[in-house]
């Protein structure tokens, strides 16, 4: 027995004609905070749906904590801990209410109920607000309060869709402090979603999922070197002759992006004197960075990850698009 605790195997989800997941193959270890990393539409909440047992695969394999999905979901269930995008709560409860709530459907054994409880409340900071009613909560709490109750059951590995959805960057911050104590103190395997790349640098792996199939697999740092040196932004009134010298004159190719010109080079420190000295198309503005998580998802899929930010209201959108003959 290895310490993989989630495997999926050509995972497949067809609703009708379209393919939501196209053959999906990952395992997770346990211990690990994995992302699943994706623009709105790629595939992310219906994989997790599949591992969760929440949806059943139209092929391919899952197996969870060891246990197939598709053959015992009940005791996977017990196993595994969800944090869902749909508002759970009840609001006119407070918050240990909600927690107290859902320890009694769980099963959880009576008299272990409130230890865990407060053990909850405290990893989490609600301790001092857990008599107040949820309605009045800011929406970090909130989450926060989700995660609680996903670990109430003490589950082996805890789902989360998009846990960090809607809530400003300090506070997705402080949700990502909470996911790393919680696998601290309790050693549980994350497994998440999201469609913020910059978060995705805090899980130790991450999948990058687009259309329905992984692109990329490993940690920030093994994703980011795929991209390869530094990245040169620049801005310029005329960015067409910009973009022809630099491919001339330095033999690097400028991409546009927006109202500037990017390019990947091994060195930036070296290249960015050339391109001011050798250039004569105007240049205004010169960025240096080292690659992104944004950069990988471009340099994969040819596209920015923000491009792609269809809500599901939009789908229709999206539909309509793909059949006038947009590649999608
Ligand atoms: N119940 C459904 N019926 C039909 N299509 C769906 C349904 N749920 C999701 N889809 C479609 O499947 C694709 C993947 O959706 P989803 O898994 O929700 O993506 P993500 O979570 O990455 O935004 C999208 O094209 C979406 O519109
Ligand atoms: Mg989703």
């Amino acid at each position: 027995m290895t310490d993989t605790v989630i495997e999926a195997k050509g995972l497949v989800k067809k609703y009708g004609d379209l393919v939501a997941v196209a053959g999906i193959d990952l395992e997770v270890r346990a211990g690990e905070i994995f992302g699943f990393l994706g623009p709105n539409g790629a595939g992310k909440s219906t994989t997790i749906s599949m591992l969760c047992t929440l949806l059943t695969p139209t092929a391919g394999v899952a197996r969870v904590a060891g246990i197939d999905v598709v053959h015992d979901p009940a005791a996977v269930r017990q196993r595994i801990g969800l944090v869902f995008q749909d508002p759970s709560l009840d609001e006119q409860l407070t918050g240990r209410e909600n927690l107290e709530f859902h320890a009694f459907v769980y099963s959880v054994p009576a008299p272990d109920r409130r230890r865990r409880i407060d053990e909850m409340l405290n990893l989490l900071q609600l301790a001092d607000r857990a008599a107040s009613p949820v309605k009045t909560y800011s929406g970090g709490m909130k989450r926060r309060l989700e995660i609680a109750r996903g670990m109430l059951h003490q589950p082996q590995i805890l789902f989360l869709d998009e846990p960090t959805l809607g809530l400003d960057p300090q506070t997705r911050k402080s949700i990502w402090t909470h996911l790393n104590e919680l696998r601290s103190a309790k050693g549980v395997t994350i497994f998440m979603t999201t469609h913020y790349m910059d978060e995705a640098e805090y899980c130790d792996r991450i999948a990058i999922i687009d259309r329905g199939k992984i692109v990329a697999l490993g940690t920030p740092e093994e994703l980011k070197q795929m991209v390869g040196g530094d990245v040169v932004t620049i801005t310029s009134t005329q960015p067409d002759d910009a973009a022809r010298e630099i491919n001339t004159l330095l033999g690097v190719t400028a991409t546009r992006d927006n109202g500037s010109l990017r390019m990947e080079v091994p060195d930036g420190k070296a290249f960015v004197p050339r391109l001011v000295r050798e250039l004569s198309a105007p240049v205004d503005t010169v960025s240096l960075r080292r690659p992104s998580l944004d950069d990988v998802f471009l340099k994969l899929t040819g596209r920015a990850i923000r491009e792609e930010e269809v809500s599901s209201r939009d789908w229709n959108r999206a539909l309509a698009s793909r059949w006038m003959g947009r590649r999608r």
